[in-house]
C-alpha cells in the first residue's frame, strides 16, 4: 500500500482536531434513538459491581475519589466522572444509563448491563486455564441472561420485542479485556494468551448476535485499548530496552497484542454483516481513539510531564503501585485531574473518555445515520 496506516491516520486526525470540542447538540432530528443498551466492563459500568459486590470487597470504586469531579460523589464508575458510554448517550439525547443492579431504577431508555472486572469468557471457562477471574462471574453470558430477563419486563412476544429494540442502539463492549489482563498479570506466556484470542473473539461476536436476533438493528462492538500505554503495564512490564517501547513511550509487545485482538475482532464484524445486512454493526476504534489522544495530549490540555503518570496512585515512574491503588487509603490525587490522561493507572479521566467519545462519534455518528 502507497499510504501507511499510521500517516492515514495522522491525516485524518489533522482534519478533525479543528473541529473539536465536538458540536453535540448540533445532531440532526433523523438521529432519533429512545434507548441505549450496554454490556461490557468497567470501561463502561455506571454502577453494577458496587452493588453486587459484598461490602468491602472491591469497594475502592463504591469510594472518593471515584466520581469526585462530575458527581462529587461515588458512582460505581471508574473514573473521576463520566464515561464514553455517558458522553454518547448525552450525544444522542437520552439521559445517562442506569445499572442494571440499581433495581428500582428508571429504564425506560435503555439499561447498562456492564460489570467492572468481568471478562468476555465464562469465568468457569477461564478456570479451566487456570486463569481466576478474582473480581466478577458476571462475564459477558450472565449480562446477556439479564438483558433477557429485562426484556420479559418490557414486552411480550418475540415481535412485539423486536418492534421495541427497533430504535435502540446496542452497545457491546468493550469487553474481553480483562481477559487478557488476568491473563497477563496471573503470569500466562504470550503465546498462550494469543491463543484465546478466537475464542474471546468469538464470544464477543456471538454476544452481538444474540442482540440482533432479539431485534437489534443497530449494534456497535467497541475493541481494546493499547494497553501497553497504560501504566499498570508499564509498570508490570517495564524494560530496560529502548526498543520495547514505541514513540508514543508504550509498551509495543502489548500494543501489538490489543491490535491482534482488534484484528479479528474487525474480520468477525464484517462476517457478521453478511449475516445480517439489515443491521448496521459498527467497529469503534477505541485503539486509535486513545492513539490519538496521547499523540494531541499538549493541544488538548494534558501535562506533557503526566501523560502516563496515574492522576490517582501513588509510587514508580508511573505513580501506580499494584498494593495501593486509588481508592485505598492514604493513596494521594492530583489536585487536577484535567491534566492528566490517566485516572488510576488502568481507567482514565473523563476528560480523556470525553476527547475518545468525540473521536469515536466523529466516525460512528455517520455510519448510524447520525450525520454530524
Ligand atoms: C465465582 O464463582 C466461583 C464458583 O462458583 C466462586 O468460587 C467465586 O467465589 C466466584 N467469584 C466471585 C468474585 O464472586
Amino acid at each position: 500500500m502507497a499510504i501507511n496506516k499510521k500517516s492515514m491516520v495522522s491525516l485524518f486526525l489533522i482534519s478533525i482536531s479543528s473541529l473539536l470540542p465536538f458540536p453535540i447538540s448540533a445532531l440532526p432530528k433523523g438521529c432519533s434513538f429512545d434507548a441505549m443498551y450496554q454490556l461490557g466492563d468497567s470501561i463502561s459500568d455506571t454502577g453494577n459491581l458496587i452493588r453486587e459486590a459484598p461490602i468491602g470487597t472491591y469497594s475502592a470504586f463504591a469510594r472518593l475519589p471515584y466520581g469526585e469531579t462530575y458527581f462529587k460523589k461515588p458512582t460505581g464508575r471508574c473514573s473521576n466522572g463520566l464515561l464514553m458510554v455517558d458522553f454518547i448517550a448525552s450525544a444522542l439525547h437520552l439521559p445517562l444509563l442506569n445499572p442494571y443492579l440499581e433495581r428500582d431504577a428508571d429504564f425506560t431508555h435503555g439499561v447498562n448491563f456492564a460489570v467492572a472486572g468481568s471478562t468476555a469468557l465464562d469465568t468457569s471457562y477461564l478456570a479451566k486455564s487456570k486463569i481466576i477471574a478474582p473480581v466478577t462471574n458476571s462475564s459477558l453470558s450472565v449480562q446477556l441472561g439479564w438483558f433477557k430477563d429485562h426484556l420479559q419486563s418490557i414486552c411480550y412476544t418475540q415481535t412485539e420485542c423486536a418492534h421495541k429494540l427497533e430504535k435502540a442502539l446496542f452497545l457491546v463492549g468493550e469487553i474481553g479485556g480483562n481477559d487478557y489482563n488476568y491473563a497477563f498479570f496471573q503470569a500466562k506466556r504470550i503465546g498462550e494468551i494469543q491463543s484465546y484470542v478466537p475464542h474471546i473473539v468469538q464470544k464477543i461476536k456471538d454476544a452481538a448476535r444474540k442482540v440482533i436476533d432479539h431485534g437489534a438493528k443497530t449494534v456497535i462492538v467497541p475493541g481494546n485499548f493499547p494497553i501497553g500505554c497504560l501504566p499498570i503495564y508499564l509498570t508490570a512490564f517495564r524494560s530496560d530496552d529502548p526498543a520495547a517501547y514505541d514513540e508514543l513511550k508504550c509498551l509495543e509487545g502489548l500494543n501489538n497484542m490489543a491490535m491482534f485482538h482488534n484484528d479479528h475482532l474487525q474480520r468477525a464484524l464484517k462476517q457478521l454483516r453478511k449475516e445480517y445486512p439489515d443491521v448496521t454493526i459498527v467497529y469503534a476504534d477505541y485503539y486509535t481513539a486513545l492513539q490519538w489522544v496521547l499523540s494531541h495530549a499538549p493541544s488538548l490540555g494534558f501535562e506533557e510531564k503526566s501523560l502516563q503518570k496515574a492522576c490517582c496512585g501513588t509510587g514508580g515512574d508511573y505513580n501506580f503501585d499494584l498494593t495501593k491503588m486509588c481508592g485505598a487509603p492514604g493513596v494521594p490525587v492530583c489536585p487536577d485531574p484535567e491534566t492528566h490522561i490517566s485516572w488510576d493507572g488502568i481507567h482514565l479521566t473523563e476528560k480523556a473518555y470525553k476527547y475518545m467519545a468525540d473521536f469515536l462519534m466523529h466516525n460512528i455518528m455517520p455510519e448510524i445515520q447520525c450525520a454530524i
